[in-house]
């Protein structure tokens, strides 16, 4: 919008500078001037100067006036920091045209419509009739702190509910159409609700103000979640549910900008600490959503699912993201373990497990290379030039040209790095993850683990046994478990000794993880413990079976282990293997520490005590 200038001068005007800039930082008086610690940079003796009408930094070269300040302080955007130096000084912002004060009049009715709307919605919630979704939000683990502060609601039943709930207040149906909350009938039929028997996520954009809802149904019912459409106030392309908090977060407590999936990550994560928690609105992420992350903080870190769906997510933010990057505009990637989203990570994990993450997060260069890679597999000669041709033209679309010539020199090294390295990683590790890494790593990480000590009586050794036999029927797991393998002191010439020195004999030196492989090899070297271990009606014998469930089987697994270690050791794995997976950051070491924690928390809850040879499902 233009303002006019004179405007702008008389708010100037009635902005006292020092008062303004003394919210953020002490101020004192210096001669005619004023003058303060910088609040942009961190220094201990003053360099920052307030005059009449101005402020300079000699520091660090932060300048402006009273509406630049409030934009660099607050992350407002001009019309913002106007609208709110006005207020503060008693002015109407000027409205350009009669046409744009009508539109701006009209949205203003729609915003208070919704508002409204999620009054009703609150309300219905503390009903008996909410009941359900109540229940519902509090048995996901939301506080009634939190339900209260994303303003969590019931929809109604529908059938026009909510229009008779805000029938009083003089908003018509044609409004609850406009504002998204009701849909056009069909043919001659009256307008319909669009929300019904849904528990309701208001959404707010950046400025805090209210602009659509979502809706999920309470458990397994289709779709999941129900969006408002797009209106004069809502564009999904647009906003990012959370962000008005988010802002909040990053200007005042410099939190991380995260983005998550989905609403309910996004208020798990807050509620876990992490308030610069976003979520795209059901859709890939967009070119205006990355230009609203990069306004709040300059490296806004990605999540994705470390499925192949979340990785080609990921490379699809990449490429996006590429021609806009900047040495402003930087962003980061964090892969989550497979099968959890940030809501049940904190879940199992808490804080600490989503920390973790993030202290790991990729650049996007590192990203990048990996996908290029992945693409371009192989080490012929053609396959290595078509890596190395892509990776030059992924530089060459960075428009920053000197960031794109880094880019270009950190890529290309890489390249020839790569092209030099032995075979260290396995072609069936899954994630290369070791790779992000300079330099990559030589192995598995260790886990450092003191002597177990298994007492050698009857259920020990059945458990030992049902472990062994689990790694019989899945190799794969090998990698997660094989330094845990190594520590288990079983009893000297034992055959369970034997059987788990085969299958390590066999794992140091096999090209893949075929069980068929691995009990071919154990034919040969370790007959007789092959033969108990491969009885059918053994303890192992149902997740030994080929067709069980990889999350289960490695549950399993991990469940033997923790019974065989005690709590105290167990502890001491889980906090080694989240400092290698912080280290690592590959797929591996991750589900390592995962299970560690899985296997931990179902100790303490004594878990452990029972026979059964089932491990404790979900947490
Ligand atoms: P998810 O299916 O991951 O849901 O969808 P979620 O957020 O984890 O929710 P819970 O934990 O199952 O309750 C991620 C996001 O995709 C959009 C929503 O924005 C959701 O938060 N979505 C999903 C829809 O818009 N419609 C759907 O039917 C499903
Ligand atoms: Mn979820």
């Amino acid at each position: 919008m233009a303002l006019p200038p004179n405007f702008l001068d008389e708010l100037r005007a009635r902005t006292p500078l020092p008062a303004l800039i003394g919210r953020k930082t002490k101020v004192t008086r210096s001669g005619r001037q004023w003058k303060a610690c910088c609040p942009f940079h961190g220094e201990k003796t003053p360099s920052f100067y307030i005059y009449d009408d101005h402020f300079h930094c000699f520091g660090c070269g932060a300048h402006g006036d009273a509406i630049a300040f409030v934009m660099q302080a607050e992350g407002a955007s001009f019309p913002e920091a106007v609208e709110r130096l006005a207020n503060e000084a008693g002015l109407d912002v000027p409205k350009a045209t009669p046409q744009q004060a009508k539109r701006e009049a009209e949205q203003r009715d729609l915003h208070a419509v919704l508002e409204a709307a999620a009054e009703a919605f609150q309300r219905r919630l503390r009903l008996p009739e909410g009941r359900a979704g109540l229940d519902y939000l509090l048995k996901r683990g939301l506080s009634e702190d939190t339900i209260r502060r994303f303003g969590l609601g019931w929809s109604g039943g529908g059938r026009g509910a909510l229009a008779a709930d805000l029938k009083p207040l003089g908003i018509e149906t044609r409004q609850l159409v406009e504002a998204g909350l009701m849909r056009e009938g069909e043919g001659d039929s009256p307008p319909a609700d669009l929300f019904f028997n849904r528990v309701m996520f208001p959404i707010r954009d950046r400025r805090g103000r209210l602009v659509s809802f979502g809706g999920r149904v309470l458990g397994d019912g289709q779709p999941k979640y129900v969006n408002g459409p797009e209106t004069p106030l809502f564009s999904k392309r647009r906003n990012l549910y959370g962000i008005d908090l988010a802002r909040d977060a990053a200007f005042k407590q410099k939190a991380r900008v995260v983005v998550a999936e989905g609403y309910m990550d996004v208020i798990a994560l807050h509620q876990a600490g992490f308030g610069g928690a976003v979520a795209p609105l059901g859709t890939a992420l967009t070119e205006e959503q990355l230009t609203e992350l990069w306004r709040m903080v300059p490296e806004p870190v990605l999540c994705f699912d470390g499925d192949g769906a979340g990785t080609r997510a990921a490379a699809r933010s990449a490429e996006l993201a590429l021609p806009l990057i900047s040495t402003e505009r930087m962003l980061a990637f964090v892969a989550l373990p497979a099968g959890e989203d940030p809501d049940s990570l904190v879940k199992k994990g808490g804080p600490g497990a989503f920390q973790a993450l993030l202290d790991s997060a990729k650049p996007l260069s590192g990203v990048l290379f990996d996908m290029l890679a992945a693409r371009h597999p192989g080490a012929t000669p053609e396959a290595r030039a078509a890596l190395k041709h892509a990776l030059e033209d992924a530089s060459a679309q960075i428009a920053d040209k000197a960031l794109g010539a880094e880019y270009r020199r950190l890529l290309i090294d890489r390249f020839y790095e790569s092209g030099r390295r032995p075979r260290e990683q396995r072609a069936f590790v899954p994630n290369q993850g070791g790779a992000w890494k300079k330099g990559g790593r030589a192995g598995p990480p260790a886990l450092n683990l003191p002597a177990p000590g298994i007492d050698n009586t009857q259920a020990a050794r059945e458990r030992a046994r049902c472990l062994l036999a689990i790694t019989l029927g899945h190799p794969w797991l090998l990698p997660e478990v094989e330094e845990a393998l190594h520590q288990l002191e079983l009893p000297p010439d034992s055959e369970e000794a034997a059987l788990c020195a085969g299958i390590l004999g066999w794992f140091s030196q096999s090209e893949t993880l075929e069980a068929a492989a691995l009990q071919a090899y154990l034919a040969d070297t370790a007959p007789g413990p092959l033969g108990w271990a491969l009885a059918p009606g053994g303890a192992g014998t149902r997740l030994g079976a080929p067709d069980a469930q990889p999350a289960e089987v490695s549950r399993a697994w991990w469940h033997f282990f923790g019974f065989l270690r005690g709590e105290d050791a167990l502890r001491e794995d889980f906090e080694a293997a989240q400092r290698d997976w912080i280290a690592a950051n590959d797929a591996p070491s991750q589900n390592r520490m995962l299970r560690l924690m899985e296997a931990l928390m179902a100790q303490r809850r004594g878990d452990m005590d029972d026979d059964d040879a089932e491990p404790a499902g979900a947490l």
